[in-house]
């Protein structure tokens, strides 16, 4: 019988749907299976996953994917796994059940005790250790909520019987048949309870947050052992090798392996993520400080600015205005737009991320007149997308920190108008790589490092390819009339 290539099985558990790709060793895609899910929302602002939903429908495309591996005349020789970060989960250590839905990344429910401890004077010392911002985005008010509100589930988590996770940890813990509870240390860096620069969980912010100890996770390094895979649950016994969150996952997959190299993936949302080498930058402006990857016990870090809603604002337009049948005919639909409009959209549908963090405004369309239409508000939905890569790069100059060309990746990426337009107006070289699929090869990659398929980063590098680069080519004096108008629109929607 002929040799059996290897090939390795990247899990992408993502906030709308999760997907298993098989890679081969040099970023070919060999299989890929989907299943989108149920979006939960319990009250506005509010939004849950069911976290069976989420096991089921990554352990069906998971078998899909092997199938379809072996078909091919491929061994899968490890496991990969990336997901949507800072969603919650809380389950029992014996049974393995969860007390509570996932509290989702994109929930505001905790608002309110954001706001009271960042009054309380909080927000710095935070900041400090976690290098993020005092905002319902993150894991830690999630675990309170779900402490303080699910049936007896504070004294439970006290007297040892419950665990978090995030969903990464969560799904080690369904492959593993609960054998492993751990994290990657990306993962752990979006909690608020991890200090990214002791590289552990801090006991002070535990207290702060009101989060047992005994409830985390280990964390480990993003390529390494997380345990293997039961038998009866994928069909055969596969090693974790490699973890890591999705935004860091692009990244690792875009190659951004030295200070300045930068990524933007365009999902739900959109986040953009700058190499900052060995240093925890703390930035003066609102961005993120996360680890990018620990790997031998080295950590290497990057600023963040996460936009909370990109895809997310398309599919508005498509489910709740109706004004498309598909995503896909934005394109056309906006190019037929008046481009001198001034109509601009803010999606502040789950408030403004990045660098503005006011979880309490809400979405507007602004500069209507009677010669706005479907196109104009097509155009205006895509360019809010632009304007706020915008802000984070503008955020990200004035911190002080060089930045080359931007990398990005994600469904809308195909759009190339779009890709023009984000061009034009940060004004930097944007390129897109032939190799869509850059969050589940970062997974894929860190395994394949875990499991010594690969030597080192640098490999990565050598595989990654350039598909098109878009260059800006517009007038200066268009680009500052754009710029302004959405400033101007952001001011009407912020509540702080
Ligand atoms: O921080 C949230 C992010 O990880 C979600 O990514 O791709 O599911 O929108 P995505």
């Amino acid at each position: 019988m002929a040799q059996r290539k290897t090939a390795i099985l990247a899990i992408d558990q993502g906030t709308t749907s999760s997907r298993a790709v098989v890679f081969t060793g040099t970023y070919e895609v060999i299989a890929v299976a989907q299943r989108e899910f149920q979006q939960i929302y319990p009250e506005p602002g509010w939004v849950e996953h069911d976290p069976e939903v989420i096991w089921a429908t990554v352990r069906a495309t998971a078998r899909e994917a092997l199938a379809a591996a072996d078909k091919a005349g491929y061994a899968v020789a490890a496991i990969g796994i990336t997901n949507q970060r800072e969603t919650t989960l809380v389950w029992d250590r014996k049974t393995g059940e969860p007390v509570h839905n996932a509290i989702v990344w994109q929930d505001r429910r905790t608002a309110q005790t954001c706001a009271a401890l960042r009054e309380a004077g909080h927000a710095d010392r935070v900041r400090e250790k976690t290098g993020l911002v005092l905002d319902p985005y993150f894991s830690a008010t999630k675990i309170a909520w779900i402490l303080d509100h699910a049936d007896g589930a504070r004294a439970r988590a006290e007297a040892g019987e419950l665990v978090f996770g995030t969903v990464d940890t969560w799904l080690i813990w369904r492959l593993t048949g609960g054998a492993v509870h751990a994290t990657d240390a990306t993962n752990a860096s979006r909690t608020s309870l991890f200090n990214i620069r002791t590289n552990a969980w801090d006991e002070a912010l535990l207290s702060l947050f009101g989060v047992p100890a005994a409830m985390l996770p280990e964390v480990r390094d993003s390529a390494g052992d997380f345990g293997v895979s039961e038998a009866a649950v994928l069909g055969r016994a596969l090693p974790i090798r490699g973890v890591a969150g999705d935004q860091q996952s692009a990244a690792i997959g875009q190659a951004c392996l030295v200070p300045g190299e930068m990524k933007s993936t365009y999902g739900t949302g959109a986040f953009l993520l700058i190499n900052t080498g060995s240093d925890p930058v703390l930035s003066q402006n609102q961005l993120l400080t996360t680890i990018a990857w620990r790997i031998g016990g080295e950590t290497v870090y990057a600023l963040e600015g996460s936009i909370l809603s990109a895809g997310a604002t398309v599919q508005w337009l498509r489910d709740g205005l109706g004004l498309i049948a598909k995503a896909s005919e934005i394109e056309a639909l906006a190019a037929a737009a008046d481009p001198d409009s001034g109509v601009c959209l803010v999606p502040a549908f789950t408030g403004l991320g990045a660098p503005y963090w006011d979880p309490d405004a809400r979405g507007a369309i602004v500069g209507l007149t009677r010669g706005s239409g479907r196109a104009e508000i097509a155009r205006a939905a895509l360019d809010s997308t632009v304007h706020q890569t915008c802000d984070l790069l503008d955020a990200i100059a004035a911190d002080g920190v060089a930045a080359t060309r931007l990398r990005v990746d994600g469904g809308m990426t195909a759009n190339n108008a779009l890709m023009q337009r984000l061009a034009d107006l940060t004004g930097i070289e944007v390129v897109r790589p032939v190799q869509s699929e850059a969050t589940a090869w970062g997974a894929a990659f860190l395994a394949g490092l875990g499991a010594g398929i690969f030597a080192s980063l640098e490999d990565g590098r050598r595989l990654w390819a350039q598909d098109r680069s878009f260059t800006p080519d517009i007038a200066a004096g268009a680009r500052d009339a754009g710029r302004a108008a959405w400033r101007t629109a952001v001011e009407r929607v912020r509540t702080g």
